[in-house]
Formats: structure tokens, sequence, C-alpha cells
């Protein structure tokens, strides 16, 4: 089943997440996709408490069990609040918390452990393309997190290639693009893991996908689905996707 997910970064109030939550669990498309909701941490336990019938999941997730951390959440706490998902080392947590590969990986190995299911994000930015090094980054960013995977895990990661360059510019990668990286990503995953492994990992894009460009994306065989930030926000513009995508 193709997977449409919704990022809303540090967006709505608590109030506007339950009346989106309203309008896309009207849609008659539910049962044909899963859909996931990746709300801010404060609109976790509203959702939860207002019968949410989509997958929960949150932006982050501290990499210890527990202890003296401030400010950080564990994948426990995340699942005792209702989450099933959570994203890792998005670019914007590259960026601005300083998030490296290694980081990504320990948060990984955290969520196996509590049970949750990671979505990893992965991609080049803009220099690293225009270099034309953006292969072997993402090739680094995949096998660091590889490393930590067992057999058993497959079946509970989630990879999103969300080039740099395509987040919130308006301008998504072209499909091929997608494309040709989501075939790397399944080279390395199959030489590191196996072909068993490969068949249960999730490969999503993201970075400025749209409704109008998601039948595109969802064309390419080696695309299970799409992580949507902006176009996510607005409740008609995501369930337009997620029609666009149950009839791809
Ligand atoms: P965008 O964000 O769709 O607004 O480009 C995607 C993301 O950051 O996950």
């Amino acid at each position: 089943m193709a997977i449409l997910a919704a990022n809303w970064k540090m967006y709505k109030t608590i109030a506007e997440a339950s009346a989106w939550c309203e309008v896309v669990q009207r849609s008659p498309w539910l049962d044909r996709a899963e859909v996931l909701v990746f709300p801010p941490l404060t609109a976790l336990s509203a959702l939860r408490r207002d019968g949410l019938r989509l997958g929960l999941g949150a932006q982050d997730v501290g990499w210890a069990e527990q202890g003296a951390f401030t400010g950080m959440v564990s994948a426990a706490q995340l699942r005792d609040a209702g989450c099933a998902y959570a994203l890792v080392a998005h670019s914007e947590r590259r960026r601005y918390a300083c998030e490296d590969d290694r980081m990504a990986a320990r948060k990984i190995a955290a969520l196996w452990q509590a049970g949750l299911t990671p979505v990893y994000c992965v991609g080049e930015d803009a220099s690293e393309r225009d270099a034309g090094r953006g292969p072997r980054r993402l090739a680094q960013q995949v096998d660091t997190v590889l490393g930590e995977l067992r057999g058993e895990m497959a079946g509970r990661l989630i990879i999103a290639y969300e080039p740099v360059w395509a987040i919130g510019s308006g301008s998504p990668a072209t499909p091929a693009q997608a494309c040709e990286a989501a075939g790397l990503i399944r080279e390395r995953i199959a030489a590191a893991c196996g072909a068993a492994a490969l068949a249960r990992i999730a490969l999503l894009y993201g970075g400025s996908t749209s409704p109008a460009s998601a039948a595109g994306f969802m064309a390419e065989p080696l695309i299970d689905g799409l992580l949507v930030g902006s176009a996510s926000l607005d409740p008609a513009s995501f369930l337009a996707m997620l029609e666009v995508m149950v009839h791809a």
C-alpha cells in the first residue's frame, strides 16, 4: 500500500490540528493508503484523544532511553503518547540542530528498541549536487544507518529521499531524479542487507510535492509514497494528493 505522510513542521495549534484531522478523516480513500501525520509534539495527545485513524508520528526523537536530557523526548515516551513513527534526521534537523548520520543511527536504534518505525530522511544539498557528489552523500547517509539494521527490523524502516534543494523551494525534483536516487538507495540496501530486507523497506520522495506533481512520482515503481510538507497543511490539498495516490 502506498504511503502518504504529512510533516507539519512548526505549524498548527492543537485546535487547528484537530480541525485538519476531522476533515481528512472524512475521506473515503483512507483505507486505500497508509496515511501518516507528523504534528508538533503539542498536538499529539489531542489527536489521539480525538480518535485519530491515521498513523501518528513525531518529527524527532531523543537518542537516549531516559535520563537527564532536558528538552529531549524518548522513543518510549513517544510510544506512550500514541506514536508509531518518528522522522529522523530531517534536513531541517540536520541544519538547525546539527544532526549527523551517526546521531541518526542512534535515534533509529532507539526507535526500534521501543517498537516504533523510523522515517529516515536522506538527501544531498545543492552544493553536493552541483559538485557531482550527490550519489556519494546519499550512499554515506544510507550506509551509516544500515549498519544498525538487523533482518527483522527491515519491515520497520521507511527511508525518505528528500533532496535539500527541493524542500520548501516550490520546485520538486523530477520523478526521474527521484527514481535515480531511489535506485541508488535500493542498491545500497540490497548490498548491505540482501534482497529480503530490500523488499520490506518503503521508500518515499519528499520536497515541494503537490497535488500537481504527485501522480508523476507515484508512477515510478521504485517510489512507495510521499512525505509532504507545505502541501499537507491544507487538508484539501492533502486529500487531493491522497486521491491521486489511490488512483495511481
Ligand atoms: P515541502 O517539505 O513539501 O514543504 O518541500 C517536505 C519536507 O520537508 O518533508
